[in-house]
């Protein structure tokens, strides 16, 4: 006999969004994000940032190390009256004495969102497979969708002379990345031109190129893949990422050789981008492989203000997906729950 549920929570249901890949999501949506950025930004700058997160808590699962995805989205969740659980594999049963879905059915018991930084996509899936609250993908070596949001809300701070995305192209330099994949998607979607450059052994896997150029021909977007750093000339924008990932150190002095100088991010090379190209850098960087010091300090780089809207993001992030998913009460309801509780304390 199957009892039934005394769930607190709806775990029926069926229409939950999630957040894998900035694929899944309109331009319409995107910039609807995007928005409620710009708000909470002015917000914040304001020391006034509603509480929009109030009495609700993220469930942060990391299996590798963060600075920025972690820190943002434990500073959005205080900054809207809201609570961040930092949870490693180390200290939880994740994956060891627990599986990936009993894990989610708990985590989405008490959380109202989930996110997670995984060194698989089938972490992701299995935690969104028995979820009943959002996921959000913090990387899982396919997409980056929450640096996505704020790299392009970024670009958009940053273009002054009245341009907007779909005038811009963006040079990707080095590894196909799940950054430099997420990027060529989300550049497709807007209809902006996307390349990336790097050694021929390490371009984009011909699937994605695919399902890009299928955004574009919609968009009016434009896709190159190329080894030629010249090809840098028309670009308005240039992205660094690193040339190796924490899971990739064993294949750190091949990739370097091939990298290394051709693909290095120097004052040089922004000179051969379009006049007045802006740096972007997911970070972290290491400044003496795949950009310069000089590069990342210079008037152009903007990667300290991606760095700080990871946060601005991540309060839209934290927002948008608990409004979608969960009802506020009403204030009637809110107190007729007080005046039974505290009308059973003050009888004991
Ligand atoms: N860019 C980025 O995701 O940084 P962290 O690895 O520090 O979170």
């Amino acid at each position: 006999m199957k009892l039934p549920s005394s769930s607190a929570t709806d775990l029926n249901k069926t229409n939950i969004e999630h957040m894998v890949s900035m694929k899944d999501f309109s331009v319409k949506e995107m910039d609807n994000m995007m928005e409620l950025m710009s708000y909470l930004k002015e917000a914040r700058k304001d020391n006034a940032v509603p509480q929009l997160f109030k009495g609700k808590s993220v469930g942060m699962i990391f299996e590798a190390g963060s600075t920025r995805t972690r820190v943002s989205f434990e500073v959005a969740a205080t900054l809207l009256g809201g609570h961040a659980l930092f949870l490693s594999p180390k200290d939880i049963h994740l994956g060891g004495k627990e599986s990936i879905d009993d894990t989610s059915r708990v985590l989405s018991r008490m959380c109202d969102i989930i996110m997670a930084r995984t060194n698989s996509p089938e972490t992701l899936d299995g935690l969104i497979r028995m979820s009943t609250v959002p996921v959000i993908n913090g990387l899982d070596t396919r997409f980056h969708p929450t640096q996505m949001l704020a790299d392009l809300f970024t670009v958009k701070e940053h273009i002054t002379d009245g341009r907007t995305l779909s005038d811009l192209t963006l040079a990707f330099m080095g590894d196909a990345t799940d950054v430099c994949r997420s990027l060529m998607l989300t550049c497709a979607k807007y209809g902006m031109g996307f390349k990336q450059i790097g050694p021929k052994k390490y371009q984009m896997e011909q699937e994605w190129i695919d399902l890009a150029e299928t955004y574009c021909k919609e968009s009016g977007g434009h896709i190159e893949i190329t080894d030629d750093v010249e090809r840098i000339s028309d670009c308005d924008v240039v992205y660094g990422d690193s040339f190796y990932w924490v899971t990739q150190m064993d294949e750190k002095a091949e990739r370097l050789a091939a990298f290394m100088p051709d693909y290095v991010i120097t004052e040089e090379l922004m000179a051969k981008a379009k006049p007045g190209a802006m740096l972007l850098h997911c970070l972290p960087a290491n400044d003496k492989e795949e950009v310069t010091r000089g590069a990342l300090e210079s008037e152009y780089s903007v990667a300290f203000d991606e760095a700080e809207n990871r946060l601005t993001a991540q309060m839209a992030i934290l927002v948008y997906f608990s409004h979608k998913n969960t009802q506020a009460a009403s204030e009637a309801t809110r107190i007729a729950h007080e005046e039974k509780i505290t009308g059973f304390l003050a009888g004991l």
